[in-house]
């Protein structure tokens, strides 16, 4: 492609602030991808852009690029409207899980091609490969007409859609270079845009347990991915929400399968009620779909669409799920109140105990994670159990309870409550 540029130049000039012309973002996106820029070398350029970042430009051509780098899905032959959610990934975060489901049974098509868990944030395949049988590899046809039939597919995306993403993710992963606004924004978009979506509702987490951290940076990357949405003629709108405590009552992956199927019959976790409703009358709207995403789940209509979605992934939806083998559970040491759960800790602890990975050809335990008994803000008594640890393999445990330490606090008196859902952008 194009003229060949000294990937040693690139590298210069972005770690010396300058920037990056558009035929030269064409060249190192491709050249990487094909394997003619090696990984040490685009480390270099992601770690430069970390630190001195893209400007506006620059994103929507490394964007643009990151699409051409594979191909484009087509929707357009489906008989419901189209569309999708993304989350930037947080702690219990299981509300594509139930989501899906009821947007389909409102009548629209959701196809949610997911991702695998990485660090402390758990990944929605994952969390479904602890359903027996259920497999998160489909060929186009059989996405399709998923779609088509029951509305909703939860599955990896093929390897054609953005492979250079995939790449630098994984590279990335690895070399610290996660954290950096235009990499995540042009991450994400990419494969969007790619999927041929042509409405989407983000969920920008912020707090200790999410990428960004500070509020103000969760905005920034909404803001940027909104506009590199609608820039491409995708109706985009995110979703600021909290991530600092964990969300629901379960960190893990059975376990957060369990919750969703808690949901989608109609009880679950009040925070993963108001998330998931918040977010289906978003993309209803988008949809251009005048339906109560509240009734799709009162009537049962949501469950029937998650059982079909799952058998229609080879998975058994009256299969009992896994159970650990061994668990340990965290007692209360006083009366009061809990006045903190901080989401990192939650995670870092579900991870230690094998619902994660560490490096990404790691397997994951099916049956690991934590359990928290109260949420912030509810009363607990001396002696009740606080946490379940889950494992099996129990030499685990004790770094799990060492990341847990610190994390939770019982005082005497209750905490202002705080909002989930912190802001709105379109
Ligand atoms: N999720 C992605 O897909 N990419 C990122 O860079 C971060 C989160």
């Amino acid at each position: 492609m194009g003229n060949a540029f000294d990937m040693v130049d690139l590298i210069r000039t972005k770690r010396d602030g300058g920037r990056l012309g558009d035929a030269e973002i064409d060249w190192l996106i491709d050249a990487y991808t094909a394997g003619r820029v090696g990984d040490e070398q685009m480390a270099a350029l992601a770690m430069a852009i970390v630190l001195r970042g893209l400007d506006a430009a620059e994103l929507s051509t490394w964007t643009r690029a990151m699409i051409d780098s594979g191909e484009r899905m087509d929707f357009s032959g489906l008989r419901r409207p189209v569309v999708d959610k993304h989350s930037t990934g947080g702690v219990g975060d299981m509300v594509t899980l139930p989501l899906a489901p009821i947007v389909a049974a409102c009548g629209a098509a959701v196809p949610q091609l997911s991702g695998r868990g990485l660090g402390h944030t758990g990944g929605t395949l994952d969390k479904l490969e602890s359903i027996p049988g259920w497999r998160a590899d489909l060929a186009p046809e059989e996405l399709l007409r998923l779609l088509d039939e029951v509305g909703a597919v939860i599955c990896s995306p093929g390897p054609g859609l953005a492979p250079a993403d995939k790449k630098l993710y994984a590279l990335r992963d690895v070399t610290g270079t996660v954290e950096s606004i235009p990499l995540i924004a042009s991450s994400i978009m990419s494969k969007k845009i790619a999927e041929g979506t042509p409405a989407l509702v983000l969920d920008v987490k912020t707090g200790s347990g999410a990428f960004m951290r500070e509020r103000e940076q969760a905005v920034e990357l909404a803001r940027t991915m909104v506009g590199l949405g609608r820039a491409a003629g995708v109706a985009t709108v995110a979703y600021v929400t909290w991530m600092g405590t964990p969300l629901g009552r379960a960190a893990g992956n059975a376990v957060e399968v369990a919750q969703a199927v808690e949901v989608l019959s109609g009880g679950g976790p009040s925070d993963v009620v108001e998330l998931t409703l918040t977010l289906a009358r978003e993309m209803l709207t988008l949809a251009g779909i005048d339906a109560d995403p509240a009734e799709a789940l009162r009537s049962g209509r949501a469950l029937q669409v998650w059982r079909a979605m799952i058998r229609g992934q080879g998975g058994d939806p009256d299969a009992p799920l896994p159970q650990a083998r061994h668990q340990r559970v965290i007692e209360a040491p006083r009366d009061g109140v809990l006045t903190r759960l901080d989401a990192l800790a939650v995670g870092v602890a579900a991870w230690r105990l094998g619902a994660g990975r560490a490096r990404k050809e790691d397997p994951v335990q099916a049956a690991a994670g934590v359990r928290w008994h109260a949420g912030v803000g509810e009363p607990v008594s001396a002696g009740q159990p606080l946490f379940t640890l889950l494992t099996d393999t129990p030499e685990r445990f004790d770094r799990a309870e060492q990341a847990l330490a610190g994390g939770w606090q019982i005082g005497d008196e209750a905490v202002p409550e705080q909002p989930l859902v912190l802001e709105r952008i379109d």
